[in-house]
């Protein structure tokens, strides 16, 4: 096989791409990251051990694969030495085998205080961020002063005079601090040695492995519903998590794309605020939450949870030109007397089946559901589609229907071994099954 595919979320992230991609990686040379920071938190169990990735690509559980870190990641570069040494720890090897874009930008330590405090102000209306900077990262960046990985290794005259003037402009805006640039520098310096030999350019080294016929995958980040663009404007994330980022936050053309995985959970999370439209409250959330471990793997916090809509991921095949769904925790939803999905909203003005781009409209927006029976027979662990309780095949077909995308892939549990690949689906002539 050499196609190379971008697997991403298709609803308000945590769907689970982190065990996709792993899963998927044995079949690829390079695995790419091309937008978000350490805002993302991608958890993969491999043989009942824990890992959880930030801003490391997944693809780091496999030797041999090269791990890259396009230049639409913005990097914090404590937080990148701090997760590569926690891999070292635990017997992960990275050095040599990450590359680091020159064109990414940095994440500095006021840019943290400012994503907290640009909360804080907003009071009630805040976004739920992750407090990691990302924001700020990315509004620097759009404003032509942000500071790239190769600015480390540049004019230090130049690097100062940046620095010097944004520390200025942020001591402008939080009263009464007055850091100062100097020591601001002397890190970005101190990091930039530490991240020398791994820092190049990707688009070149995508370029030549895709020239060998030697296949990547590109590993999105947060969702298409918080993309900046597509997503439920503002509670968004500041970067672009739909499949348009892996062009410009890698330097590959369109054409590299050779196909497009939707991860999807079988039914819906969101951590931070903004519209969920299926969102449950009480106990039938609780059972969810808990039952899913629904508790975000970057802060910690609770999920907020509900049932799969479907006008989410119709909308997110289209903005992606989706092959096929990935659909992650169907053992979630074991034992449950039934199970329900949404196929439109009703809204004073009729049944809206696209989603909207006011938030206004989704607020008056209720769900329609279709209910099925649920199943009693636990599916944790299945890894035949036939195996499967008939009531939990049917709500795969429906929900199939209803999002008008094939789930090729049916994760039915935390380990790598917890899978179903659908025989003859797309992603199984990917892999050449
Ligand atoms: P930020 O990316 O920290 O600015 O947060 C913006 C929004 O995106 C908030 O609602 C966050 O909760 C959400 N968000 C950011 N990263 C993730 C993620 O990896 N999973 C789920 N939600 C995320």
């Amino acid at each position: 096989m050499s196609i190379n595919i971008a697997v991403l979320g298709s609803q308000w992230g945590d769907e689970g791409k982190g065990k996709i991609v792993d899963l998927l990686t044995p079949h690829f040379s390079a695995v790419a990251r091309y937008q978000g920071g350490h805002n993302a938190g991608h958890t993969v169990y491999v043989q009942g051990r824990k890992f959880v990735l930030h801003l490391v690509p997944s693809g780091i559980l496999h030797p041999g694969v090269t791990c890259v870190i396009g230049n639409g990641v913005v990097i914090d570069p404590q937080a990148l030495f701090g997760e590569i040494e926690q891999l070292e720890r635990t017997g992960v090897k990275v050095d040599g085998r990450l590359l680091i874009s020159e064109k990414a930008h940095l994440i500095l330590p006021y840019h943290r205080e400012l994503d907290v405090l640009s909360e804080a102000r907003r009071g009630e209306r805040k976004i739920g961020t992750t407090s990691r900077g990302i924001g700020p990262a990315y509004e620097d960046k759009i404003g032509r002063r942000g500071i790239r990985v190769c600015d480390l290794f540049g004019d230090r005259a130049a690097l100062e005079e940046e620095v010097r003037e944004n520390v200025s402009a942020r001591n402008r805006i939080i009263r009464d601090s007055t850091l100062d640039w100097r020591p601001v520098v002397e890190d970005l310096l101190a990091h930039g040695e530490r991240m020398r030999a791994w820092v190049g350019d990707v688009s070149v080294f995508l370029a030549g492995l895709m020239r060998d016929g030697r296949p990547v995958l590109f590993e999105g980040a947060q969702a298409t519903l918080l993309d900046i663009d597509h997503g439920t404007y503002p509670f968004v994330t500041s970067s672009n998590a739909s499949v348009g980022g892996v062009c410009t936050g890698l330097g590959v053309p369109p054409r590299a794309i050779g196909g497009v995985l939707g991860v999807a959970k079988a039914y819906t999370t969101r951590v931070g605020e903004g519209p969920l439209p299926t969102e449950l409250h009480g106990e039938e959330a609780d059972r969810l939450r808990e039952s899913g471990q629904e508790y975000g793997a970057s802060t910690g916090r609770p999920r907020r949870c509900g049932w799969y809509d479907a006008v989410v991921v119709r909308y997110s095949a289209r903005i992606n030109g989706l092959d096929a769904l990935a659909l992650t925790k169907l053992d979630v939803l074991d034992g449950l007397p039934e199970v329900r999905l949404c196929t439109g909203y009703r809204t004073p003005q009729g049944t809206l089946t696209e989603f909207p781009a006011d938030l206004r409209a989704l607020a008056l927006a209720e769900p329609v559901y279709e209910r099925l029976p649920g199943w009693s027979v636990p599916t944790r662990g299945i890894t035949r589609l036939e195996e499967l309780p008939a009531e939990a095949r049917r709500y795969i077909e429906r929900l199939e229907e209803a999002s008008g995308v094939e789930c090729a892939i049916v994760s039915t549990g935390s380990d790598r071994g917890e899978t179903i690949v659908k025989p003859a689906s797309t992603v199984a002539g990917w892999l050449g099954r």
